[in-house]
């Protein structure tokens, strides 16, 4: 599976519009049920508009209805691997937080976290009620 998440966040990184950065990144979120769904990073000349592929890939699977993530593969094109930024480990906090993050580059390198790792003490439904 970690093949196949690799793989499709690499062409996702394909359909990436970074004009402005140049910079591209492909993420690939698997859904509970087994469903995949894809993101790429879109800019804005508005910069601060730009949205990461980690929060693409989100917010598809949660509009097509799934609520929880076990697996996400990230894919940029750098020597160190390009983890998710901030925000994206927030919203990948709220609907994946038992889930792997794969990190991976053009040449094959990978590395495996947990999320908990990557977002100790996270902020979530659970800390508005106290
Ligand atoms: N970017 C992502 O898509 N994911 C990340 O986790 C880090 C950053 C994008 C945003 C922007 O389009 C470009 O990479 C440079 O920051």
């Amino acid at each position: 599976m970690t093949d196949t998440l690799v793989s499709a966040a690499a062409e996702a990184r394909g359909r990436a519009f970074a004009p402005h950065s140049g910079f591209r990144v492909g993420a690939a979120l698997l859904a509970e049920d087994g469903t995949v769904f894809t993101g790429c990073n879109v800019e804005s000349a508005s910069y601060g508009l730009t949205i990461c592929a980690e929060r693409v890939a989100i917010v598809k699977g949660v509009s097509e209805g799934h609520r929880r993530f076990t697996r996400v593969a990230v894919v940029a094109d750098t020597a160190r691997l390009t983890p998710p930024c901030g925000a994206c480990r927030q919203l990948l906090w709220e609907f994946a937080p038992e889930a792997t993050v794969i990190l991976a580059n053009l040449n094959g390198d990978t590395a495996e976290y947990a999320m908990r790792e990557l977002l100790p003490h996270g902020f979530d439904a659970g800390s508005l009620v106290g």
